[in-house]
């Protein structure tokens, strides 16, 4: 691809993603959601919570809000080979991939992604047709209000007996340490909820999934460390250049008086930030939710 019509994609995927996805798709939004990915998996020793039962034939897995499918690309390694796979994102798979800059994915044989918009009608023959439903990283996009039709158009989705599981971040509770010697750590939380809809949205989903009738519903809230405290270096490493790169975007969209700091207090934010991840414990919480969707009777 020549550099102009590179810059053609990504301006034409930025079009098509619309106002709704907060961070911009580009080759570097691709590279940060897959060192996030890998430091997720990383953090939670693995990509699936729900106890589903990996071990049976011909299982259908859809996944919702995909992006490039990085996430099924991975995933397909744990599940037996007759599994299939289906992603679907309101914006185009075309991810522009540079020559070097980070992987493509290996192989797409056994996955398809379509274009599909969470809050429209999605196709019938999805209905009651997958084993697994899964959801990273979405539920924050959406007001409070339009999050059970999101929900109820994913549970849909399910196959009697089959489950979905969310994955998503608590942008608010604190869980660094000690949060007094963090207080770029604080502002961090303070910018992310005051542009995100509701900051707490993942604590609430397992009650959510209860409302709309599924069983066996669990969750797991799994602290991420991000910086120096991480036991394993290069996870840690991972979530440091992930949450930067958070930081960055967000201060892209937002104005230092909107948390009440000053263009100075503002401009050394990421400093100060990577500062503390070098030398306290940084952390966030990841919740991981499922449910099952009961037997037909
Ligand atoms: C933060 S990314 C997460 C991508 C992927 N799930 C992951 O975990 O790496 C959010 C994704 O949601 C998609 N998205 C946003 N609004 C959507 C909508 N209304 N319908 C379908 N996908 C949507 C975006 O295009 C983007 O790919």
């Amino acid at each position: 691809m020549t550099d102009s019509s590179q810059a053609q994609a990504v301006d034409k995927n930025v079009e098509e993603v619309g106002s709704r996805y907060f961070l911009p798709r580009n080759l570097e939004e691709a590279e940060r959601m897959q060192n996030q990915h890998e430091w997720l998996k990383g953090g939670a020793n693995g990509l699936i919570l729900a106890p589903i039962d990996l071990n049976r034939s011909g299982l259908r897995v859809l996944d919702a809000a995909t992006a490039d499918g990085y996430w099924m690309q991975d995933v397909k390694s744990i599940f037996p080979k007759d599994a299939e796979f289906v992603g679907f994102d309101n914006a185009s798979q075309s991810v522009p991939r540079s020559p070097e800059g980070y992987p493509p994915l290996k192989d797409s044989s056994q996955f398809q992604i379509v274009k599909q918009n969470l809050v429209e009608e999605f196709p019938a023959e999805w209905k009651d047709s997958f084993d697994l439903v899964h959801q990273r990283f979405v539920i924050p996009l959406f007001k409070t209000e339009e999050v059970p039709l999101v929900l109820r158009n994913l549970i849909r989705c399910v196959k009697p007996g089959g489950w979905i599981q969310l994955v998503e971040m608590d942008f608010q509770t604190p869980v660094s340490k000690p949060i007094e010697s963090c207080p770029a750590v604080q502002a961090v939380h303070k910018l992310t909820s005051t542009v995100v809809s509701d900051p707490l949205a993942s604590t609430k989903l397992a009650g959510r999934l209860n409302d709309e009738g599924l069983v066996n519903v669990g969750y797991k809230a799994i602290e991420m460390v991000a910086g120096s405290s991480n036991s394993d270096p290069e996870l840690g490493a991972r979530g440091k250049r992930n949450m930067l790169s958070v930081l960055g975007f967000f201060q892209s969209v937002a104005k230092p008086e909107m948390i009440g700091m000053t263009e100075e207090e503002w401009k050394t934010l990421p400093e100060r930030f990577a500062k503390e991840m070098d030398e306290h414990h940084v952390a966030l919480n990841v919740y991981f939710v499922w449910g099952q969707k009961p037997e037909a009777r």
